[in-house]
């Protein structure tokens, strides 16, 4: 599906939400700016906190509002800075990310999209969870 996702659009979806964001500690305003199969856009910004290790990354933003949104499968995601270049996803953002848009999500770089798993290599996931329990 990489052929059909417009990243320009995606980028610059992204670089909006990233203007959006609450970042007065750190001054890196992060936007993430997803494409769901059924074509529409979803978008998430980093919201910080006086207590710095409560700060919400833009994905996480952008999963709440999948799901607040009714859902759907996510096929490409970009996350950029203030300046409008990708940023590639914190480590918490790719265990995130793999749960819930799967191994395949394209994900936007300098180089060009990247598979997600592998951003992720032998991602901890539900199925490990549900094997391993008692
Ligand atoms: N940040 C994100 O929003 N997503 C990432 O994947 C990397 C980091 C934010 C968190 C914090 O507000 C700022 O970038 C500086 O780390």
């Amino acid at each position: 599906m990489t052929e059909a996702v417009n990243w320009t659009e995606l980028r610059r979806e992204a670089a909006e939400a990233a203007r959006r964001a609450y970042a007065p500690y750190s001054g890196l305003r992060v936007g993430a700016a997803a494409l769901l199969d059924d074509g529409e856009i979803i978008t998430g910004c980093n919201v910080e906190n006086a207590s710095f290790g409560l700060t919400l990354c833009a994905e996480c933003g952008l999963v709440s509002n999948l799901y607040d949104s009714g859902g759907g499968q996510m096929l490409a995601i970009s996350v950029v800075a203030g300046d409008g270049d990708p940023l590639m996803p914190c480590g918490r953002c790719r265990q995130i990310l793999i749960e819930i848009g799967g191994p395949e999500l394209k994900v936007d770089s300098d180089d060009g999209p990247r598979r997600l798993d592998s951003l992720l290599p032998g991602a901890y996931t539900e199925a490990d969870l549900n094997e391993r329990k008692d």
